[in-house]
């Protein structure tokens, strides 16, 4: 037989004459085979080999149980270790089947719903106790049911005694080999307390914030009131003698102005300021206060821009639009004013869907417009970059910076329903992302009817 020419030579050294090869097979392959060799010629005939396949038909089927009883053995031991890990997780688990019938409840489900252990298991998730008192919890599990794919949400839970717990769960299908759906799983962890500290940390971070800005306003009228203290005083001695006070009266009067200033500064952080919205081409705005400012830049520093034709307009105070822009210039400059470098700015269109509107939780979904200006300048760190726009932060040293520019333009962008963004790198630049949301074109028909 030329199938076995390969081993006819180790055959021969060991004396076999004859040899005969049965498969051992399961219900769809070979898994094996049993070679027999004898050192007579022709020793296995019709007789032998009938009963060599009933013993090969024995040795398969034996080998095959044995092979599916450690498979089970192995089953069981992994059902049993996740059923040990889903029972002492801290995470609230149950199961319920297509028809929505519960199938099982961990304790921690039981512990953090606040649930009798017998209002679980053969109850339908729409009599649960639990969809009862949390209807948020029951749109999930019913969205679920009805989209059959998976839902993530973060609802406030209500417990038997009514406490409330800030929960996070998830649900979601479990597909059989088959594709079809077995069961469902929903998961719930109770993050009450992750909750709780993310409103200390941000109480704690608008009363730093309040401070800081306290602290700057006080320094700022500190100092107008001392030059109108001193100055009244020399202008009343003046007077007294009969010398003019005019000079005094200038300085105080200049101070005055200065504090007036100030509290316009103020007001636009606060987005209290008074506005005088239109229909504005960001793209024209943002030309003639480049043209401005292209003037002020030393030689060193190159702009450029780049503006998508046709942009559209926006709802704003041109005014404000254009500081903005000299806010973010004016800092873009004096980062680059040692080694010099490339000031850009972008303008083009950007489109929020629905679907994504969840990346920018400030703005609407809808059509935006969207500016960008990158500087080559030195850049931030991570730690500058979490205070830049809170007032009266400064690393400018005293009589160069204020720290007032980017909490105006915080506060203006903010005002007109827009969202400013910044990105840096120490050493390498620094960009600023603002968008702002994009009238609706108003056709020549709707126009001719206005
Ligand atoms: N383009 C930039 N590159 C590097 N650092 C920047 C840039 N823009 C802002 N900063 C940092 O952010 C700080 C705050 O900027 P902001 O414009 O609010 O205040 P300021 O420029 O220091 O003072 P003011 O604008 O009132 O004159 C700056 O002091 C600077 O450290
Ligand atoms: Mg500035």
């Amino acid at each position: 037989d030329p199938r076995y020419q390969h081993c006819q030579e180790t055959a021969k050294k060991c004396d076999y004459a004859s040899c005969i090869s049965l498969p051992l097979q399961d219900d769809e392959h070979t898994f094996g085979a049993l070679v027999i060799f004898d050192t007579k010629p022709n020793a296995f005939g019709k007789e032998e080999a009938t009963l060599l396949e009933e013993l090969a038909g024995d040795l398969s089927y034996g080998i095959k149980n044995l092979r599916l009883q450690a498979e089970r053995k192995q089953e069981t031991e992994d059902r049993l270790m996740l059923a040990a890990v889903t029972e002492q997780t801290s995470d609230g688990v149950i199961t319920f089947n297509p028809g929505g019938t519960i199938e099982y409840v961990n304790p921690s489900f039981i512990k953090l719903c606040g649930i009798p252990a017998s209002e679980g298991v053969g109850v339908s998730v729409h009599n649960f106790e639990c969809s009862k008192r949390n209807p948020e919890f029951y749109q999930a599990v019913k969205g679920t049911l009805e989209t059959k794919s998976s839902s993530v949400g973060r609802f406030v839970n209500k417990d038997r005694s009514g406490k409330e717990h800030d929960i996070d769960a998830r649900i979601a299908p479990v597909f059989d080999k088959s594709g079809q759906i077995v069961r469902y799983v929903v998961t719930v962890r109770d993050i009450s307390q992750e909750v709780q500290m993310q409103r200390q940390l941000r109480q704690a971070q608008k009363m730093e914030a309040l401070a800081a800005l306290s602290r700057g306003i006080g320094r700022d009228f500190n100092n107008i009131l001392a030059i109108i203290l001193t100055h009244s005083e020399v202008g009343i001695i003046a007077d007294s003698e009969g010398t003019s006070a005019q000079n005094s009266l200038l300085l105080i009067h200049k101070a005055a102005l200065r504090g007036k200033k100030a509290i316009k500064q103020f007001m636009t952080i606060n987005r209290q300021g008074e506005q005088s919205r239109q229909p504005v081409e960001v793209a024209a705005v943002v030309r003639t206060s480049m043209n401005l400012f292209s003037r002020t830049l030393p030689s060193t520093v190159k702009l450029k821009m780049d503006v998508t034709p046709d942009l559209g307009q926006i709802s704003a105070d041109p005014k404000q639009i254009h500081q903005v822009l000299m806010n973010l210039c004016t800092n873009a400059k004096d980062a680059m004013q040692v080694a010099g470098g490339i000031l850009e700015i972008g303008l083009t269109n950007m489109e929020i869907p629905i679907e994504r509107q969840h990346q920018y939780p400030e703005l609407s979904p809808g059509k935006h417009i969207k500016l960008t200006m990158t500087d080559t300048g030195h850049g931030m760190d991570r730690e500058a970059l979490e205070h830049i726009f809170e007032p009266f932060y400064t690393t400018k040293g005293s009589g160069k910076g204020r720290g007032l520019g980017l909490s105006i333009a915080y506060g203006i962008i903010k005002n007109h329903g827009g969202a400013i963004d910044v990105n840096s790198i120490a050493g390498i630049g620094t960009t600023f992302v603002i968008l702002l949301p994009q009238l609706e074109k108003v056709s020549s028909q709707q126009e001719k009817m206005l």
